[in-house]
């Protein structure tokens, strides 16, 4: 059988990446296969019990109805997701599981998957076609992470380049709009700890300057999912922490260039055809 890797996870991991085998081209077309396999997935996660502590987590944290109350941000109620980087799920299992906990996720969140954005640039058309058949809105644009939010929302970015994350708050760096925005995805302090940090400073500046006041939770995961949930967490922006930077770290808000990276990680809105 062919076997191939996944895209090489170069700093973004603690891992590396592991040798997968594609799926059968019946799985790929067959869209009632699709929904059962993902059926599937999802039920196994659930039976996991590091599931019940996301679960646990995500209670403590956010109101949405009946299935997680909230304690403490009783007004954080999380309407849209943007999901970037999940991969090639049709033949990497970890992606897959990723997708599988996208959807459990969204459940759990009440967020309906029409809600929810998805986009890689190493999607194939098949892959696109897949989501928007499980109701995903397939986004079609490079945004470079650079999206802006009005409401509340999940960025759910799984073993992404760090580019994306720096990006991201980048476009919303204002102590107004950061709170909306929750992200499950690498731990900021392991991105931190596995950099120089002069280098991170300069190079990731919006990731660096928020990394002291953002909330963290570590969303832990068993042995078995170690590759595809290992160093997870879950990252928010509490106003009250926000306000203690200093005023003059709001208004250096210059556009990140990244030109002394030599490994940017991700791909940009003009390499991508
Ligand atoms: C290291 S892989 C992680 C894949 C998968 N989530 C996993 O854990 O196996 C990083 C992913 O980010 C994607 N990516 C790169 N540039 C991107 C961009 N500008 N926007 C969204 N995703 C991007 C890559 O195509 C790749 O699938």
């Amino acid at each position: 059988m062919i076997e191939f890797r996944c895209l090489d996870r170069g700093e973004m991991g603690t891992r590396p990446a592991k040798l997968h085998t594609p799926d059968t081209p019946d799985y790929r077309n067959d869209a009632d296969k699709r929904i059962v396999f993902k059926g599937r997935r999802m039920n196994e996660l659930r039976g996991e019990d590091f599931w019940l502590q996301w679960r646990d987590v995500l209670s403590e944290q956010f109101y949405s109805s009946a299935s997680v109350s909230s304690k403490k941000n009783e007004d954080v109620s999380l309407k849209h997701c943007v999901c970037y980087g999940l991969g090639n799920f049709a033949s990497c299992i970890s992606a897959r599981y990723q997708l599988a906990m996208l959807l459990l996720l969204l459940e759990t969140l009440q967020i309906p998957v029409g809600s929810c954005c998805v986009y890689d640039p190493a999607f194939s058309v098949s892959e696109c076609n897949a989501l928007r058949e499980l109701g995903f809105d397939v986004s079609a644009e490079n945004e470079e992470g650079k999206r802006a939010v009005s409401q509340p929302t999940l960025f759910y970015l799984m073993h992404c380049g760090k580019a994306l994350y720096n990006n991201l708050l980048w476009k919303n760096w204002s102590p107004q709009t950061l709170p909306k925005i929750v992200i499950i995805g690498n731990s900021f302090h392991g991105i931190q700890e596995r950099m120089l940090q002069r280098e991170f400073e300069r190079d990731y500046s919006f990731l660096s300057n928020v990394i002291r006041v953002c909330e963290e939770t570590s969303l832990p995961c068993s042995q078995r999912f170690l590759d595809v949930f290992n160093d997870t967490a879950l990252v928010q922006f509490p106003p009250g922490n926000l306000n203690r930077l200093a005023d003059c770290t709001w208004t250096e808000t210059s556009e990140p260039l990244y030109q002394h990276c030599k490994d940017l990680e991700i791909i940009l809105r003009d390499k991508h055809c």
